[in-house]
């Protein structure tokens, strides 16, 4: 049983199976377009931490769900996150060229090819989902929270923020409210899909959601420090590129000191919202440690 694994072993074999669930959900490049599934095949296999799998695969064990059930979830949120990073790293958006130690998607393809991949990919992951073995009503209810989760009030929305805050002094409240959507949403859902597919009750979803807003934040804190502190290499994307481009972040606006402070408060409120799960809670707890603790 998975629940006698220490936590980097649990870690590795959700990753793993996360790997071959996404390469079953991906048309092969046999399959025309041939160079557009190339490229989502590029752009979402063979690398990232699968954060948001994990934290799907780990919020649904909380409920004694299946990992066969949950893969479904967790590739759909996976496929969306994908997507986010492809768009995210164009010339009209953060203009890189570097993602998970490979040329970004636009780099390697092309930018119109990067644009479809994105398309492409947001679609199949709500194919994904509606596949889900998940009963109708409780299906639906995903659907909608993950459509919600990355829209233009979700991740897009986020993203619009991002591109609008870049060069300008914004308030903490307005910087929250970006993270939150930007990256938080995604992280949120992931979370709450997991519980969904397990069929978590309402004071269940409560405490999750509360514990989900938090770490999702946390999470994009961290991505700020580690754009400071970490080298290229070691992120497998540019370094530094914040401050480059005068992006607004905890970092830029609070200084390193305070924002490792903000991430050291995120990470206890965010665990301090699990302990009603009791024992169940375990490895929410322990991808808590490694959202704040991780290297890249
Ligand atoms: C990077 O996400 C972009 C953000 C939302 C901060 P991850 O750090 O989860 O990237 P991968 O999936 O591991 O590459
Ligand atoms: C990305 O935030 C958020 C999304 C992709 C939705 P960043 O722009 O900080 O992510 P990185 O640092 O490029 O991974
Ligand atoms: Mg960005
Ligand atoms: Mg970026
Ligand atoms: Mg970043």
């Amino acid at each position: 049983m998975t629940q006698n694994m220490s936590f980097p072993t649990w870690m590795g074999h959700i990753q793993q199976r996360t790997e071959t669930a996404l390469q079953s959900h991906l048309p092969t490049k046999a399959v025309s377009p041939a160079r557009l599934h190339d490229a989502m095949a590029y752009a979402t296999l063979g690398g990232g931490k699968r954060v948001r799998p994990l934290l799907c695969q780990a919020a649904g064990l909380v409920f004694q769900t299946s990992e066969e059930a949950l893969d479904f979830p967790a590739c759909a949120v996976e496929m969306i996150h994908a997507y986010s990073l492809v768009h995210d790293d164009l010339p009209c958006m953060d203009d890189d060229t570097l993602r998970r130690g490979k040329p970004t998607c636009h780099v390697e393809f092309d930018e119109a090819t990067a644009l479809l991949v994105g398309d492409a990919l947001q679609s199949q992951a709500f194919q994904v989902l509606a596949e889900a073995p998940v009963d109708a009503v409780r299906k639906v209810e995903m659907i909608h929270l993950l459509a919600q989760a990355s829209g233009s009030r979700g991740m897009a929305g986020g993203q619009a923020i991002d591109l609008a805050a870049t060069g300008k002094n914004i308030s903490l409240e307005e910087l929250e409210f970006m993270h939150l959507h930007k990256t938080g949403a995604l992280i949120r859902a992931s979370v709450l899909l997991g519980a969904h597919c397990g069929g978590a009750d309402a004071e269940a979803l409560k405490n999750l959601s509360h514990f989900a807003n938090r770490i999702g934040l946390l999470f994009q804190v961290v991505d700020d420090i580690l754009d400071v502190e970490a080298s290229t290499a070691t992120l497998g994307k540019t370094a530094g590129k914040d401050a480059a481009q005068n992006k607004s972040t905890y970092v830029n606006l609070l200084g390193l000191a305070a924002a490792k402070e903000k991430a050291a408060e995120l990470r206890s409120q965010a665990q301090a919202a699990l302990l009603p799960l009791g024992a169940g809670g375990q490895r929410l707890r322990e991808l808590t440690d490694y959202i704040v603790e991780r290297s890249y």
